[in-house]
């Protein structure tokens, strides 16, 4: 245990010192196939390249044919390109949970105590319950967990990635002799696969928002109207939790709209699940805290016109699914029953009063969030 939080603090320090990809924010990322995405490399450092030809590796599962791009496509805003609630691993089995939209995520804080709301909260962290405290913890749990990539140790792990055609560019990258043992190797790899995650292929910021914000482009009226009702915190109340605003704690100052807290929005369970015990979040990795139990952490909202369904269980399949519970919680019948009564969030949403026109408009604004927008000349 020591010794691979020594490997962890030393990966730390090492990516910290990386060559970063030289971001090409002045010349937007733009692609329409998934091979274009897997071909176009300019720019990106080598330790994202590797991690990329990792993140498109299906022979690194076990057994063989499913790689993350599997699950966190870059042609649905790196969520699972299925748009299943629960994703089919390589081991054909499925997980309880939606596949997150990975894009954008690598910005959140370590999990940690922030004051959100005037209250201390726990922010940050990643997977829907922040089970990986800290970004270079991510990457290991999918080529490990039985519902997804199934590797079972590390030795299967090293041997394969031993195979892969990108090793001789891992080693000199890192050095062969730096590559010892099966461990070393792995953690090596989950750099490279956190180089990825944090380049500007995978965090693109082309959406027409980003535009409109360079004043490049101007929104619709509509698109107008819907932001205002987003924001407005006695209206649609988004953005308590959706920020507008940039996170002194996250570690950019885009707008990402999320707080990176985590809220119980007293969703119902998942059919599918009925009979399944309660899915606990947050609170597993809070020392079990009754306070914390049913609590999600709050995702980004860029690209979800593409990341279909919704939610950590993705009990909903569309965005007008997510405005009519917002709005309808506390009076539709449909929704009376949640999964988690006693930490539910009562006062920011469940009647909101909105019309069936002020949600077509924010949802049009949630649309302006879409990666690969062309400013037409
Ligand atoms: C079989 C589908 C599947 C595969 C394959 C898969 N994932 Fe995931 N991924 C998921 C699901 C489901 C979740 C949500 C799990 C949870 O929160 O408990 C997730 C969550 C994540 C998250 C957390 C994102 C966030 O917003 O906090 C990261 C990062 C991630 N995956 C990276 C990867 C990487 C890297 C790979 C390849 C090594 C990979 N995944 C392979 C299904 C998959
Ligand atoms: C109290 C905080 C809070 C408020 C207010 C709030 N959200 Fe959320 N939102 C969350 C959390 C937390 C989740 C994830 C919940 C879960 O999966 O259990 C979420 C999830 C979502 C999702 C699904 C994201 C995904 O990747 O599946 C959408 C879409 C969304 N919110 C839109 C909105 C809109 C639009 C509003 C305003 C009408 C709003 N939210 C208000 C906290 C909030």
């Amino acid at each position: 245990m020591k010794s691979s939080l020594v490997i962890i603090l030393f990966l730390s320090l090492f990516l910290f010192s990386c060559k970063r990809d030289s971001n090409s924010e002045n010349q937007p990322f733009y692609y329409s196939t998934e091979q274009e995405f897997i071909n176009n490399n300019d720019g990106l450092s080598d330790s994202a390249l590797i991690g990329k030809l990792i993140f498109f590796d299906a022979n690194l599962s076990e057994p063989v044919g499913v790689s993350c791009a599997t699950c966190h496509s870059p042609m649905s805003g790196f969520s699972d390109p299925r748009h299943t609630s629960f994703s089919e691993g390589s081991a054909h089995q499925f997980g309880t949970r939606n596949a997150n939209a990975i894009s954008y995520m690598t910005f959140a804080p370590n999990r940690r105590a922030e004051v959100v709301r005037g209250i201390w909260e726990t922010v940050g962290g990643f997977f829907w319950d922040g089970k990986a405290e800290f970004l270079n913890q991510q990457a290991l749990f999918p080529l490990m967990n039985p519902h997804e990539m199934n590797i079972p140790n590390f030795g299967i792990a090293s041997t394969k990635i031993k195979h892969a055609s990108y090793y001789p560019k891992l080693e000199k990258l890192f050095g062969s002799a730096s590559l010892a043992d099966s461990q070393t190797i792995v953690f090596y790899a989950v750099t490279c696969l956190q180089a990825f995650e944090q380049s500007y292929q995978v965090n693109q910021f082309t959406s027409k928002f980003d535009f409109y914000l360079k004043g490049k482009v101007t929104l619709s009226a509509q698109e107008m109207r819907g932001m205002q009702l987003f924001n407005d915190t006695t209206k649609a109340k988004c953005s308590f939790c959706h920020l507008s605003k940039p996170v002194y704690y996250a570690t950019t100052d885009k707008i990402l709209f999320t707080d990176y807290s985590y809220e119980n929005l007293g969703l119902p369970k998942h059919p599918d699940l009925s009979g399944t015990p309660v899915d606990s979040g947050l609170a597993k990795f809070e020392n079990n805290n009754p306070a914390e139990v049913g609590r999600f952490k709050t995702p980004t909202l860029r690209n979800i016109e593409k990341t279909a369904p919704y939610m950590h269980s993705g009990i909903f399949s569309t965005l007008e699914d997510v405005l009519k519970f917002y709005n309808e919680r506390d009076i539709n019948p449909d929704f009376a029953h949640p999964e988690v009564p006693a930490t539910m969030n009562t006062e920011d949403l469940g009647n909101l009063h909105l019309t069936q026109q002020e949600i077509a408009d924010i949802i049009a604004f949630l649309k302006t969030l879409t990666d690969g927008y062309k400013v037409p000349q």
